[in-house]
């Protein structure tokens, strides 16, 4: 008998019980125990009908994942739910939590389901670069019909029950015990004498290839560079050009493809790496954290706004402070428009709406801050004004409330020095707009203490974000990396290379857009401002291109003036500039730099390495301590293709040989001054190891 999974009888019912924590993922021991109870239930002439449930927390979130690397051994999950699809006793699941992937699957194996109306199902596997592949792709479009297979099974979302029962995946909700509640819904269908109902046995509602067409238009340019829901989309089809065990056999054949792709291997890098991130190496697991009911947020600007915003998305009410109340006013005016924009598309309703903005006290006085439990300082970028305000919360805030910069250049440890209490003092570094990107990149200073840091890593999670620590440094990791291809990129449009050409590549290699669409984006004078900060600071590059502080100077800034590297004629597609090429031919001549063709290869090249050479020198330095810290900043904060797993896992794909012999033929070239191998990455080159062999 397995040791996860129980069968014992409630009258004429056999209850089989899954108990396998955390969340009842199908390993083999799982897989064998749901074999044996299903047999020892239909080998039983006492019992007559049996009901599927699981202890903890959750009902079957899915297949282990732990067990695709080293292979699944026997029994496999389809045998076992076809066994149970085709057994003579009625099998009813009762789920509660999340039924997940393979826990649907099973799910959908049995004859009936009822589910708590707090779960929620779903097939998620396209998330991990995979497709259902227990027959998913196979019972669910017999259940829903084609349309709401694609949209579930492509977009993997989790369905919640109301909306399962709606669409005939559940047959029941039900509330309170649901063990009792299953138990008499199997004895009412021996009452009613319903017997078993099997999914295979669904003719499906026969659908055009014009929906399979349709759909994969529609999701072309978002899910570009991913395999799984292209073969999403040729499985759920077999659903309805193929008998069952046929479009069985094309399902496997698929999930196998996907199994051994490298879009996979990254996407299933990346969903460890995600829970990886919040365990911070060095920190005691058993660190008490500190309690936050309550935050208050200084400067309700750009960022500000947002950081309050997803205060009150979690329901933790938030203090806004201003230095004047017409600042007060455009930023809690603003936010108001976000949430009601929300509001209209649907997302949220407008009681939502009054209850999150009821969350967000504005105030123009510190006074009214000093009990909160957290603050975070969205001030200005200036180092004399975030001093001036950290004193200011050091005199006010209570002792041990947390005090936060938002800081995305300044050092720190320097802000946390003009307090009385440098141990409380922490970057939180929001990525911009604060309320919807995912990543937040926390800094711990010098002198943070252990529970602050681990406070603000589980607040991160609790806000609904995902927390990397990283240490003070120029940047941080995400800038300081990004540096490196701003830098080059520039270099290379100004040897030759086309803005546009350059742009291409990195579109093309699966970011969201190229590096100069993003800088006209993000606002030209922004870069032009950090330039001529760090040129006071002395912090200037060996080149300079000043090709591009030129084009600010002409007084386009990008997108919000139609005008920076490109020109916009209907304000958000950028369209080659003559004049621009004219300027950047110019300045090249200028600087002695002959202009030539460059290769796609070599833009690729000198855009990333320099990236991956920094992320080695921000491992050495200990300023990220994994490498898979360096990757979730770089998917979550950056748009780095998920597909490829971020950039030290694509490098460590690609082979950290290849990058190292290209910065000796860059230095053959250039010099040596900006292609010099970190330390690092030569010695795993040398060894042939990769960074997560570290
Ligand atoms: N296999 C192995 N481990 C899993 C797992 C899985 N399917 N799902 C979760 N875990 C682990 C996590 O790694 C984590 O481990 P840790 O504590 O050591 O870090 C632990 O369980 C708890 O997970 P979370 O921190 O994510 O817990 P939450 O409560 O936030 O979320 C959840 C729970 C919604 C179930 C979430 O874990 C989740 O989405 N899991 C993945 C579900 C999934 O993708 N299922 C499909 C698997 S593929 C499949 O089924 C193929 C089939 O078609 C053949
Ligand atoms: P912003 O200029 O839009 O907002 C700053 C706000 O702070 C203004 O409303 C201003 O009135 C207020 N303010 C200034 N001094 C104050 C004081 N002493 N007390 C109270 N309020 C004060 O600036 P933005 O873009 O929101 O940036 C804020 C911080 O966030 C900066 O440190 C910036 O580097 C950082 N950041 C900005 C990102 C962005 O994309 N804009 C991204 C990540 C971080």
């Amino acid at each position: 008998m397995s040791n996860t999974v129980s069968f014992s009888k409630q009258g004429a019912i056999g209850l089989i019980k899954v108990n396998n924590p955390p969340v009842n993922a199908l390993n083999q021991s799982v897989r064998a125990g749901l074999k044996t109870c299903v047999e020892q239930g239909l080998a039983d002439d006492g019992v007559k009908a049996m009901v599927l449930i699981c202890e903890g927390r959750t009902f079957i979130a899915g297949a282990d994942i732990n067990e695709f690397a080293k292979g699944m051994g026997e029994p496999g999950l389809v045998p076992v739910i076809g066994n149970m699809e085709t057994a003579a006793k009625p099998i009813v699941a009762a789920i509660h939590g999340t039924a997940l992937g393979g826990g649907l699957e099973v799910a959908l194996g049995c004859h009936y389901r009822v589910a708590l109306s707090s779960a929620k199902v779903g097939l998620p596997e396209v998330h991990l670069g995979l497709l259902p592949g227990a027959g998913g792709t196979q019972r669910l479009p017999r259940l829903v019909g084609a349309q709401a297979a694609l949209e579930l099974i492509v977009g993997g979302g989790h369905v919640p029950a109301a909306k399962a029962l709606e669409l005939g995946i559940v047959d029941e909700i039900v509330d309170g015990d649901l063990e009792a509640a299953a138990i008499a819904y199997a004895e009412k269908l021996l009452a009613d004498g319903s017997g078993p109902r099997a999914i295979r046995d669904i003719a499906p509602e026969a659908a055009g290839s014009e929906v399979f067409d349709n759909f994969e238009k529609s999701i072309a340019r978002k899910q570009r560079g991913f395999l799984a829901p292209f073969h999403i989309i040729k499985s759920i089809r077999a659903a309805f050009e193929l008998p069952f065990d046929k479009g069985m056999a094309r399902e496997e054949e698929l999930f196998m493809e996907l199994m051994r792709s490298s879009e996979s291997a990254s996407q299933r890098h990346i969903f460890f790496a995600e829970r990886e991130v919040a365990k911070v190496p060095g920190l005691a697991k058993d660190t008490v954290k500190r309690e936050i009911n309550c935050g208050a947020v200084v400067g309700a600007g750009t960022m500000g706004g947002g950081i309050a915003m997803n205060f009150a998305n979690a329901g933790i009410p938030v203090k806004l402070l201003e230095m004047k109340q017409e600042f007060l006013d455009k930023g809690i005016a603003l936010i108001r428009k976000n949430y009601e924009n929300t509001a209209k598309k649907g997302r949220i309703s407008m009681a939502d709406v009054e209850k999150r903005m009821a969350l967000i006290e504005p105030t123009l006085s510190y006074d009214d801050i000093k009990d909160v439990d957290i603050v975070i300082e969205a001030v200005f970028e200036n180092m004399d004004v975030k001093k001036e305000v950290f004193k200011k919360l050091d005199s006010v805030c209570r002792s041990g409330a947390i005090l936060a910069s938002n800081t995305s250049t300044l050092d720190v440890d320097e802000i946390a020095n003009v307090t009385s209490r440098p141990q409380d003092v922490i970057g939180m570094h929001f990525f911009s707009p604060a309320n919807v990107m995912r990543l937040l990149e926390n800094v711990r200073g010098e002198l943070t203490a252990d529970d602050v840091i681990a406070t603000v890593m589980s607040f991160s999670k609790r806000i609904g974000k995902i927390g990397a620590m990283v240490g003070v440094c120029d940047g941080f990791v995400g800038n300081r990396m990004l540096h490196q291809r701003t830098r080059e990129s520039a270099y290379l449009v100004e040897e030759g290379a086309s803005p546009e050409q350059v742009d291409k590549i990195l579109f093309d290699f699966g970011f969201p857009m190229g590096a100069f669409t993003m800088a006209d984006m993000a606002g030209l004078d922004v870069g032009y401002k950090v330039r001529e900060e760090r040129r006071k600071a002395g912090k200037v590059e060996k080149r300079d291109s000043v090709w591009i502080d030129k084009i600010v100077e002409l007084g386009r800034h990008g997108q919000k003036t139609n005008a920076g590297v490109y020109k916009y004629e209907d304000g958000r597609t950028p369209i080659p500039d003559p004049i621009v090429k004219a300027l950047i031919a110019e300045c090249a001549k200028e600087a002695g730099i002959a202009q030539r063709d460059i290769s796609d290869q070599e833009i690729l090249e000198r855009c990333l390495y320099p990236m991956i050479n920094e992320g080695a020198l921000i491992l050495e330095e200990g300023i990220a301590a994994r490498p898979l810290d360096i990757d979730i900043i770089w998917i979550n904060g950056y748009g780095f293709p998920g597909y490829k797993g971020g950039p030290m896992f694509w490098a460590d794909q690609i082979g950290l040989q290849n990058i190292v012999d290209a910065y000796a033929k860059y230095a053959k070239q250039f010099g040596d001054h900006y292609w010099q191998p970190a330390p690092l990455l030569a010695k795993l080159a040398k060894e042939g190891k990769g960074f997560y062999d570290l």
